[in-house]
Order: C-alpha cells, then sequence, then structure tokens
C-alpha cells in the first residue's frame, strides 16, 4: 500500500513532492512526510493524518532543495503517528528511505541489527529496511552512486516481502536510487529533471512520458539521466511510453463528495464500458483484447474468477451471466484464499482477474499463482498501465474513468457490464442464438437511459437514509444474481458509514440470521419482479411478522410492495440479466446519503485506502 513520490531536477522539490503526493492519497491517507537534501543533509518533516498536515507543517517551516523523497501511508506495521510516517532514516541519519511494500521478516532483521547496536525511532517495518541498507552502506567498499546501488542490492537479497523504494542520501547530491519488489514504481521522464513514483497518476501535470519498471529493476535517478539495472547490475533496456491517460485529473465538479460524482456518472462510465462492443447483427460482442481465437473461446469449459471486494462482488453477478448466457460452469474466488489454497483446477479453466486499480496485490498474486499452474488468464480492470492489465494474457478494458472515492461504485457497474459483454461473447460462441442475444444488446444500449431515471430517485432515497441513520444494524438480503448485490450493499454501508450491516441469500434468513430482527434493525430487500419476486415477498412478511422494518428495492409502481414495505427504493424496470446493475445504484445511494447524515467522511473512510497494494 500507500504511495512514494521522489523529485530531482531544479526546481524547489517541496511543492512538487506535495502536490505529486496528494494524487497518490487514494494509495493510503493515515500519515505523509518527505525528506530533501537541503545543501547541508538530509531533513524530514512527517506528520500523522492527511497530506494537508504535512503541508501545513511544511509552510511552516519549508525546507529549500531540489531533490526529495515523500510517502504517504497505510499503516501496516506501527500505528499511523508521527514517529511512523516515513521517511525513515537509517543509524547515520544520512541515508532516508520512503517504501511501499511489507519487509516479513523485519523482526528477525531488527533483532539481528539491535545486537549489533542500532536503535530504532519507530515500530515500522520500513525503519529496519533503513537501516539494513545504511548498513550495507557502511560496509560497501564501493565509491559514489555504485555503493548505494551495492547496498540496494544487497539489501534485496536479506528481505522476504516487498518493497517499492526511493533512498537518498546527504553524500550522493543530485542521486535517487529507486527499486522494486512486488510493488509498482514508474519514472517520469522529465526535461532536466526526473521523477519517480507508484504510478503515473501522481505525475499527471509534470510529464506523460513514463518508464514503467519491471520487477526487481533498480533505477539510478538524476535531474538529466536515469539508468535502470537488473538486480545482478547489468543495464536493462528501458522504454520511454507516452501515457494520455495519466493526465486525467479528476475534480469533484459541482458535487460534494468524488463517491456522489462517480455514482451520477454512471450512465456515462456504462456506455463507455459498452461503445464500441456491440455487433447488433451478430447478436454478439466485440472483445479484441482477449487475445484468444474463437477456437480458444470454444474450448473453455469452466471458469474462475479472482478479486476482491466489490471486484469480487460483480464476479459473482458475472458468474450468473455467463452461467445464462453461455451455460459455462463459473465459480468465483477471493483471490487471496485462491493464492494459498490447494483446491484443484480442472483443465481448459479461464481465469479472469477482476480489479478496479488492476494494482490490488491479493489479485495480482492470485493472476500469477494461476499462470505459473499454467491457466490462460485475462483482467478485467479499469486502470490501463496497471499491473493486472499488463501481466494478464489479454483482457477487456472497463473505460469507467478515474474513480477516487474509496468505495467503489462506478467501477462495480462497469464490472458487470463488461461480464454481461463477456457472457453474450461466449454465449454465441457456445449455444446462445442470435436472437437472444439481440434482446440483451437492445437492453444494454437502453440501459444508460435507465440509469439516468434511478438516479433522479437520489434525494428520496436521502430521505430514507436520514430515517434509518441512527440504527446500529442492518441487513441487506437478495436472491440468485441479486445476492451479490445485497453483499455489495452491505459492504458499501459499512465501509462509508461504520455501521454494522451483513449480506445474505434471502433464503438463508430462517437459518439463523431471523435472530437478529426486531424494529431497531431495518432490512433492505431486493425484490424486483424476477423468478424469486414472490419467494422474496415471503422473507419480507416473515420479517414484518417479527416487527423489524424493511426498506425494499422495487421496481417503480409495484403497488404490492409499497404496500407491505415501510419504504421503497425505485428502479425502472429492464431485462432481467440487467436488473442488478440498476439495483446497487438506489444501494449506492443509501449507504451515501446515511454516511453523510451521520457526518462520514465519505471519500476517505477511516482505516481504508483506495487500492491495496499490500497482501
Ligand atoms: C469497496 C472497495 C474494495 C475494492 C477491493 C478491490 O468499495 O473499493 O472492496 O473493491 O479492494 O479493489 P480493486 O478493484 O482495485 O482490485
Amino acid at each position: 500500500m500507500c504511495g512514494i513520490v521522489a523529485y530531482v531536477g531544479s526546481r524547489n522539490a517541496q511543492p512538487i513532492l506535495l502536490d505529486a503526493l496528494s494524487r497518490l492519497e487514494y494509495r493510503g491517507y493515515d500519515s505523509a512526510g518527505l525528506a530533501i537534501l537541503n545543501g547541508h543533509g538530509v531533513e524530514v518533516r512527517k506528520k500523522s493524518g492527511r497530506i494537508e498536515n504535512l503541508a501545513k507543517a511544511c509552510q511552516a517551516k519549508p525546507i529549500s532543495g531540489s531533490m526529495g523523497i515523500s510517502h504517504t501511508r497505510w499503516a501496516t506495521h506501527g500505528a499511523p503517528t508521527d514517529s511512523n510516517a516515513h521517511p525513515h532514516l537509517d543509524a547515520s541519519g544520512k541515508l532516508a528511505l520512503v517504501h511501499n511494500g511489507v519487509i516479513e521478516n523485519f523482526l528477525e532483521l531488527k533483532e539481528k541489527l539491535s545486537k549489533a547496536g542500532h536503535t530504532f525511532q519507530s515500530d515500522t517495518d520500513t525503519e529496519v529496511l533503513a537501516h539494513c541498507l545504511g548498513d550495507a552502506y557502511a560496509k560497501s567498499q564501493a565509491k559514489g552512486e555504485a555503493r548505494l546501488l551495492e547496498a540496494v542490492r544487497q539489501t534485496f537479497n536479506q528481505i522476504h516481502g516487498t518493497m517499492g523504494i526511493a533512498v537518498i542520501h546527504s553524500d550522493l547530491p543530485g542521486l535517487v536510487v529507486g527499486a522494486r519488489r512486488g510493488s509498482p514504481l514508474v519514472i517520469g521522464v522529465g526535461q532536466g529533471e526526473n521523477f519517480l513514483a507508484s504510478d503515473t497518476q501522481a505525475l499527471a501535470p509534470y510529464t506523460n512520458r513514463v518508464v514503467i519498471l519491471k520487477d526487481l529493476e533498480i533505477v539510478a535517478l538524476h535531474a538529466d539521466r536515469f539508468d535502470v539495472s537488473s538486480p545482478l547490475g547489468s543495464n536493462t533496456q528501458i522504454k520511454v511510453e507516452e501515457i494520455e491517460n495519466g493526465m486525467i485529473h479528476s475534480d469533484k465538479g459541482s458535487h460534494p463528495h468524488f463517491m456522489l460524482k462517480e455514482i451520477m456518472e454512471q450512465p456515462r462510465s456504462i456506455e463507455n464500458a459498452f461503445r464500441g462492443r456491440l455487433d447488433r447483427d451478430g447478436g454478439t460482442t466485440k472483445l479484441g483484447g482477449l487475445n484468444m481465437s474463437a477456437d480458444q473461446l470454444r474450448q473453455i469449459q469452466r471458469i474462475s474468477v479472482l478479486g476482491c471486494g466489490t471486484a469480487l462482488h460483480s464476479g459473482m453477478v458475472g458468474k450468473y451471466l455467463i452461467e445464462d448466457l453461455a451455460k459455462i460452469p463459473v465459480e468465483t474466488q477471493h483471490a487471496s484464499e485462491f493464492r494459498y489454497g490447494d483446491s484443484p483446477v480442472s483443465r481448459h479453466t479461464l481465469f479472469l482477474a477482476v480489479s478496479q486499480s488492476g494494482e490490488t496485490a491479493d489479485t495480482l498474486g492470485a493472476l500469477r499463482e494461476a499462470q505459473r499452474r499454467g491457466y490462460p488468464c485475462l483482467g478485467i480492470c479499469n486502470n490501463v498501465a496497471s499491473s493486472i492489465a499488463r501481466e494478464s494474457d489479454g483482457g477487456v478494458y472497463m473505460h469507467a474513468g478515474p474513480e477516487i472515492g474509496v468505495a467503489a461504485t462506478k467501477s462495480f457497474t462497469s464490472q458487470v457490464m463488461v461480464f454481461a459483454l463477456l457472457g453474450l461473447l461466449l454465449g454465441r460462441h457456445h449455444q446462445l442464438s442470435a436472437n437472444h442475444g439481440a434482446e440483451l444488446l437492445d437492453a444494454i444500449v437502453q440501459l444508460p437511459e435507465k440509469i439516468r431515471q434511478t438516479l433522479k430517485h437520489s434525494d428520496s432515497v436521502a430521505r430514507v437514509a436520514k430515517t434509518y441513520a441512527h440504527s446500529r444494524s442492518m441487513l441487506f438480503l437478495g436472491r440468485l444474481a441479486n445476492f451479490p448485490i445485497a453483499l455489495e450493499g452491505a459492504l458499501k454501508m459499512k465501509e462509508i458509514t461504520y455501521l454494522h450491516a451483513e449480506g445474505y441469500p434471502s433464503a438463508e434468513l430462517k437459518h439463523g440470521v431471523i435472530a437478529m430482527i426486531d424494529k431497531e434493525t431495518p432490512t433492505v430487500l431486493i425484490a424486483t419482479q424476477d423468478g424469486v419476486y414472490d419467494k422474496n415477498l415471503g422473507s419480507l412478511q416473515e420479517i414484518k411478522a417479527r416487527g423489524g422494518p424493511v426498506i425494499a428495492v422495487a421496481e417503480e409502481g409495484d403497488s404490492k410492495i409499497q404496500g407491505l414495505a415501510d419504504a421503497v427504493l425505485q428502479v425502472p424496470k429492464t431485462h432481467e440479466l440487467l436488473q442488478p446493475i440498476l439495483n446497487v445504484i438506489p444501494l449506492q445511494l443509501f449507504s451515501y446519503h446515511t454516511a453523510v447524515a451521520l457526518g462520514r467522511d465519505v471519500d476517505k473512510p477511516r482505516n481504508l485506502a483506495k487500492s491495496v497494494t499490500v497482501e
């Protein structure tokens, strides 16, 4: 997790580091810090809390210098305090380090260093890494730049875990050394200045020319040049890429929060997901990035979807879509569980790694594991330059645009749309008729307008949210493809309001959860008119019989539900396979308005980060 930025050039480093860092806050925001070479040595400022706290400290006492490193943190080892914030110094106080990743054997290393007389100021694994680097530097016989590079290489061999690092040393002005193992790192190529960052978005105002470092590569960065080498020290070939997406820097527009903006963007983001991909005549879709022939598509006998959190929920909806359209059995797995599990995988299985960021460590690890076992793996990602997008054998981009709010909203609906497109394509290579394909295509084309219609109910959802915002706990129920929508509704509620919420298949109610029902515990029941509508009405009655309030997600004009439920969140009707996309929208709005009513920090909820780049 965490985001790092480094700068070397001729401009004042402090404002550049603070600005670039603010674009990485989605990777963590519990503390931040920077270190700059000020002409005499390394000067450090670090503060717990948001980057704005660090900015205030820097304004009060600016550091002057034209090279430095910086970091925004999501705590893994040690509480989010000033002393645990990065950068960390080595024993000499001359070497400063920022780190994104986790050092798994840090306790062992710390013990060894402590015995050798090292003392530590923080509880972090990163400070141990800084001391290891400083130790290797002190013992090295090499001179100048080569000495720091050798120290990094030697330390690489000592540690278990992941790291994207940037290091400076006061004896080596004009040099930043960066290295990666597991965690992403990119070089931003400027004119008379160069940058390092955890991702390209940080560099948007400064350059669109980037080098995406490969795993285990080390870079020696100067203002006018950079050299990339392998762990063994040989120079490696680099490719400078020009990126477009990185230049997009989102703002909230007229919305009070990114989350609301992104919910409201869904008519457009859904359209972007299917634009140019529909083939009305063939009753199918065109997905150019799959890199699979028609024969290979026909040979798929099983699909395994890997993802985490919201991305996994989209895969769970995707399972219903693909099984219905293509009659191919689909299983969904928490990426983190697949990675270390022993479950057998049958031959002719296609893996799909779903990830908005494309950087989620658990999903990336699971993708690599599936590839190691020799299975074809496709990525469903939003972030075009991401690790999962680059490492998978092919894939489908969501084209949802930047998602800044920590709670995933538009990426979820875009992911489900991608599953619909994929289901159609696979269906047409298996047994689906062109007519059935065309029916779904017609519904897809009409979906943006139906989403617009759904979003018009935002104010009435806000009123319902206000009524129930002070509940201690909520249940979310749905069946079949709407069960993952219930899970997603509960996840949104938990992460941005901190209320206890649980998602269940409606019929599971009577197997235990019903004990939770009382007049203080509202149940959100997804009950649109599908094949299990009557069954859902049965669950509704069971809840009402026990005095529990029911908030139903139901179709506009459903008078039956209106007569039974305490509140109704209305959605228009669409093709049954696409209905989950509409049904999740009032739940996104419901959690959003509840969080606002409770005065929560909607876009940056506590303890979370947008992109989870550690295991
Ligand atoms: C929930 C949420 C998380 C992410 C999960 C995977 O709102 O945002 O559950 O869905 O961390 O992230 P990606 O999709 O980037 O792999």
